[in-house]
């Protein structure tokens, strides 16, 4: 009896060796090798390699290949539709990524009822087909083309491909189908790889488009997710956090558009209801006159989104003050705290200073910081900012207003809500046509500037 092989394989970036170890060495996470068995398939390769042969025509110069327009299928949820780069495009394949219960399945079945004249298969291999059924119900969908496939063994997932022909398959989710001839476990690289890489063929050569629902792992990514992504051509993230409700569904990759996009909806008793109009949302429920409030606008993909960041500064009864952060980066908050009590001589040691980003949202650009400083310092003098004034600006160590990108972006936005004063920093001024606007432009150049306009 032949001896079963096995290696280690890491479940993160799919480095594999003999033997097992603590640390990845490629990718440098913990944990993260598992046994998986080796499929002792011979050295085929070498095999196939003695009698290539190359026919005229399978390479060629560019300007020989015929353009083809690709031919896309709007979803007609038009922020599903941006993200998509305009829809879908045919027999293209398509990984979404997301924590579970973020709503992934729920936007597939969304997708189904939206979805004009196309005939879909939707493979379940972790809800059986009567609570689909339920939930479908529930939403009150008219689902006419849409087949259920409670399975997760690709083989007879193929089986039913072949013999229905669907427009579009919706695999849900890749972690727990399986191709039996892989003896590992499902969810493990190797099955990833290979279940991706057979529903690739079969959607090329039977010619749909394949949605792959991925769950991603703790650290935040697709599980196995640089084996998946630069296989599939499109590769969506659907993140936000769980106890809020809005989400945001953010390209990652995308083979046919730009990733600049995303697309925002909010989950209700409904479904996932699209948000047409983030700004106006996220800025529903803002504190008017309050102090420590102040309005932001954050670029997410091109769109700009006008924000409301809070800041409550209060004595601190330990020797050591807290400082908390909600939705702004930990380590920035203590800088820009830094630099208020460097550049203003105020002092903030013995205070606790929370942070929070209404509304759930999550910044990762710099354009904020001024709104940051400006929140902690009015929370700390207990006087309110004007409820019409918008700020923008990164802060620099040494307290400068550094220049941002997408300001008129963010500028026209602010306006055409109706705010009446936007704060810049100088040198964006010198870009922009102020007249234009028309709400009040100011450019400052420090901090303390700032301060003098606001306070
Ligand atoms: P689901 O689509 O099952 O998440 P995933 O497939 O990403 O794991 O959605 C799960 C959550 O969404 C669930 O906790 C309940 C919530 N939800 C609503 O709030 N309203 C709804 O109409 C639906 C269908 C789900
Ligand atoms: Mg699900």
């Amino acid at each position: 009896m032949s001896k079963v092989k096995t290696k280690y394989v890491c479940q993160n970036c799919g480095y594999s060796s003999v033997r097992w170890s603590g640390k990845c060495p490629d990718c440098d996470n913990w944990n993260t090798l598992v046994e998986e068995i080796q499929n002792t398939g011979g050295d085929k390769r070498k095999s196939s390699l003695q009698n290539v042969k190359i026919s005229n025509g399978s390479y060629k110069l560019i300007s020989e290949i015929d353009s083809v327009n690709e031919s896309r299928t709007l979803t007609h949820i038009s922020e599903l539709d941006r993200v998509l780069g305009g829809g879908i495009v045919d027999s293209s394949v398509i990984l979404i990524g997301g924590d579970p219960g973020i709503g992934k399945s729920t936007l597939m079945l969304q997708l189904a009822e939206k979805i004009e004249g196309k005939k879909i298969l939707y493979v379940s291999g972790e809800e059986s087909a009567a609570q689909i059924k339920l939930r479908s119900d529930r939403l009150n969908y008219d689902l006419g083309n849409f087949y259920i496939l409670s399975e997760t063994n690709l083989d007879n997932i193929q089986a039913v491909i072949e013999r229905e022909v669907p427009d579009i398959v919706i695999v849900d989710s890749v972690q727990t189908i399986f191709r039996p001839e892989i003896e590992s476990a499902p969810g493990t690289v190797s099955q990833l790889r290979e279940s991706t890489a057979l529903l690739m063929y079969l959607a090329k050569k039977n010619d749909f488009s394949v949605f792959i629902v991925g769950h991603i792992t703790k650290d935040g990514m697709i599980a196995g997710p640089k084996v998946l992504e630069h296989m599939v051509d499109v590769v969506m993230q659907f993140e936000g956090e769980r106890t809020h409700s809005f989400r945001i569904l953010r390209g990652i990759k995308n083979r046919f558009g730009s990733t600049n996009e995303i697309g925002i909806f909010e989950m209700t008793d409904l479904g996932l209801k699209e948000v047409i109009n983030p700004s106006e949302v996220f800025l529903s429920q803002r504190n008017y006159g309050a102090s420590g409030c102040v309005i932001s606008s954050s670029v997410e993909g091109t769109r700009p989104i006008l924000i409301e960041v809070q800041a409550l500064v209060t004595s601190s009864n330990y020797g050591i003050p807290q400082r908390t952060s909600m939705g702004f980066d930990y380590k920035k908050l203590n800088i820009i705290v830094a630099v208020l009590e460097k550049k203003l001589g105020i002092f903030l040691n013995k205070s606790d200073i929370f942070l929070n980003i209404a509304g759930g949202v999550k910044i990762e650009e710099p354009a904020t910081d001024l709104a940051v400083a400006m929140s902690i310092y009015s929370s700390f003098r207990d006087i309110p900012v004007d409820s019409e004034t918008v700020l923008l600006g990164e802060i620099g160590l040494s307290g400068e207003v550094r220049t941002i990108s997408y300001a008129e972006r963010r500028i026209t936005e602010a306006a055409k809500l109706g705010f009446k004063k936007i704060i810049i920093p100088k040198g964006n001024l010198k870009n922009i046509n102020a007249k234009k606007f028309k709400a009040e432009i100011i450019g400052v150049e420090k901090i303390n500037d700032a301060i003098d306009k606001l306070f």
